[in-house]
């Protein structure tokens, strides 16, 4: 127990020259790629990767609300499923629902309740399934920020999008987007989630200890990595909807080929000038 406490201690998270193990300087994110609409059956659903995580999140809904008993007549529910594969982690984690996996559906699904219109879909409820195919720290973000672009996909009417991005500390050090090995030996880590145009905070949660003026940093850190975060999403939207001369040429029927005139028939009585 005291040789790991001591390997802990030792842990270098920060080079001499302030970088971190992966290369990144204290204020980077990990690299992200989202991607909308790639799931036939669900309504909506989005694809990420953000740095070594990889997650799916499929929307259903407003469809009517199940079991009945749950339903609210004056709006809708919003439910969240976030699960973790069994093959997402390096020790295999146990199939099904765990207190972690519950906790995360929680806060998420309070998270898009904020912003959703429920009022206009009473006794429904929209449901949001998150599912974490590959895990390196700061999923419930990656979730989420899929979710969104997911619930935008699905056409849910909502207040906006909600991005989400977690910062913390690391070799006393405030970063921002801790990945596994960070999270694991740092000393903080703070996931947030906001509505970037109302600038609302729907999900803050810590895990460690910050002192205000590092947890000021931290969210200053988070806040401005949400808007970066903000125009991918909106951009995996506007490649999924945003339409090009050359898709409506490739959906237009072929062009019928140009009709030659039939060359003129002579008519009886157009006896032509020597006719006569
Ligand atoms: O993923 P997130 O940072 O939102 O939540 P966390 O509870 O702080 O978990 C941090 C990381 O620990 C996860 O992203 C996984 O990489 C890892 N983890 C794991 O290896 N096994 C689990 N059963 C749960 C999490």
């Amino acid at each position: 127990m005291e040789d790991i406490e001591h390997i802990e201690k030792e842990m270098k998270l920060i080079n001499s020259d302030g970088r971190r193990l992966d290369g990144r300087s204290f204020d980077e994110l990990r690299p992200i790629r989202i991607e909308a609409g790639v799931l036939r059956r669900a309504d909506g659903s989005a694809y990420i990767e953000w740095g070594g995580n990889k997650v799916l999140a499929a929307v259903y809904g407003p469809r009517e609300a199940h079991p009945r008993h749950l339903q609210d007549p004056a709006r809708a529910l919003v439910q969240c499923r976030y699960n973790m594969a069994p093959f997402s982690v390096s020790d295999r984690k146990r199939p099904g629902p765990d207190r972690r996996s519950v906790e995360i559906s929680k806060v998420i699904s309070e998270a898009f309740s904020s912003v959703v219109f429920k009022e206009q879909f009473p006794r429904t409820s929209v449901d949001i399934f998150i599912e974490v195919l590959q895990a390196d720290a700061g999923t419930r973000c990656a979730g989420l920020t899929a979710a969104s672009v997911a619930l935008a996909d699905a056409g849910v009417p909502m207040r906006d999008l909600v991005t989400s991005c977690a910062s913390g500390k690391i070799d006393d050090v405030v970063c921002l987007d801790l990945n596994k090995d960070e999270d694991n030996f740092g000393d903080a880590d703070c996931p947030m989630a906001i509505v970037p145009r109302t600038g609302d905070v729907v999900l803050l949660q810590m895990d460690g200890h910050l002192t205000y003026d590092e947890f000021q940093k931290a969210m200053g850190l988070s806040i401005d990595a949400t808007k970066r975060i903000y125009e991918m999403q909106r951009d995996a939207l506007r490649r999924r909807y945003s339409v090009t001369l050359e898709d409506i040429l490739k959906e237009a029927p072929p062009a019928a080929a140009p009709v030659e005139p039939e060359p003129e028939q002579p008519r009886e009585d157009d006896f032509g000038p020597e006719g006569i």
